[in-house]
């Protein structure tokens, strides 16, 4: 039996996460396994029914599951709450923190039947299948923030830390997932301006000698937002710090057509989280046109890297590809053609695949 602790958390979190519930039931059924899901308050739900953003009672939840599978928090309602109250800094931060969440693996992959829903040229992104790994508990977002006032006026201070050994340990998961893919690493940095990332790139280096099979390529951040939309396949996989991994994957999510697609793992402690790479979208939020996948990927990621459980993720993925393939469409990857379902019908699309029937 597996313990997944369901944290659907604000906006349109609440409508996609129950989809991807639902499929990994359909999965259990299917497959003979027992999943046991309890569900934590976060975010913003978390402030209006209990004051914090993060209550220890979901903390608690999730230290003692399995797997942690989270929708999205925020939206417009908390936004001016003082920042230890937001649900970015006072929930979603401190939970990858306190589960020791160092690595955030985004792939990119184009599903060919969403191949125009692309702002890009098909030639451009046929076939893209990359692999983010972005630093999750080091740099900018955690380093210490304070406000001096000064002649000037108000001074306001980020700072940017890494350690060798963060840095190595992420580098590592990097060289080790390279091997079993095209064995080219790009790690990303910006060592012509930076301090830290001088040492990432000593760092990654160093650590290279570990893997002379791997072929370990440095590229500047800038550079690399560049080459993500000129040539992206020329990347397998992607290893880089927090804040450059944040706005790298946001850009990465669209040779794919849509966030919406776009699933993500944090693994590193005991317990991994899994959720959508977008955000709880309060312009679409109560109104069924949200788009399950990226969830139910998600959930897909969970099966293979919490419960190595790899023949039922891949009967996930695989039902997500027939289910776009047969047209099935939610708002965000329409095209012509496309047959327009809501959050639950794609859902239920889904499971039906899983289920054969
Ligand atoms: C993400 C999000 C978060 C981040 C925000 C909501 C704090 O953008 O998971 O990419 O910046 O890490
Ligand atoms: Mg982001």
């Amino acid at each position: 039996m597996f313990k997944i602790a369901v944290l659907p958390g604000d906006g349109i979190g609440v409508e996609i996460v129950p989809e991807a519930v639902k499929v990994l039931k359909a999965i259990g059924r299917k497959y003979g396994h027992s999943f046991e899901f309890n569900e934590g308050l976060i975010g913003g739900a978390a402030i209006d029914a209990v004051g914090v953003p993060l209550p220890e009672e979901t903390l608690r939840l999730c230290h003692n599951s399995d797997a942690i599978l989270l929708g999205a928090i925020g939206g417009p309602k908390w936004d001016n709450l003082p920042v230890h109250l937001r649900p970015e800094a006072g929930a979603l931060l401190p939970l990858r923190k306190a589960l020791g969440l160092y690595a955030n693996l985004r792939p990119a992959t184009l599903y060919n039947a969403l191949m125009d829903a692309s702002t890009l040229k098909r030639e451009v992104i046929e076939g893209i299948d990359i692999m983010v790994i972005r630093e999750l508990t080091g740099g900018l977002y955690f380093g210490e923030k304070r406000r001096e006032e000064t002649a000037a006026g108000q001074c306001a201070i980020d700072t940017l830390t890494y350690t060798t050994e963060e840095i190595e340990r992420i580098a590592r998961l990097g060289f080790e997932i390279a091997r079993q893919r095209k064995k080219v690493l790009h790690s990303v940095d910006k060592a012509n301006v930076l301090e830290s990332s001088r040492l990432w790139r000593e760092t990654v280096t160093e650590l290279a000698k570990e893997y002379p099979d791997v072929e370990l390529i440095h590229m500047y951040v800038d550079n690399c937002a560049m080459q993500l939309v000129r040539w992206p396949k020329q990347f397998d996989v992607i290893v880089t710090e927090n804040m450059f991994g944040d706005i790298l994957t946001d850009q990465a999510s669209m040779l794919t057509g849509s966030i919406g697609m776009l699933p993500s793992a944090s693994l590193g402690g005991k317990v991994g989280l899994y959720e959508p790479s977008h955000g709880s979208a309060p312009d679409i939020a109560g109104q069924k046109k949200a788009n399950p996948l990226a969830t139910i990927l998600s959930a897909a990621m969970m099966l293979r890297y919490s419960f190595n459980l790899a023949e039922e993720a891949g009967a996930v993925e695989d039902a997500v590809v027939r289910v776009l393939d047969l047209g099935f469409r939610t708002p965000d990857i329409m095209q012509d053609g496309g047959k327009p379902v809501n959050t639950e019908e794609m859902g239920d699309r889904v499971v039906e695949q899983i289920s054969g029937h």
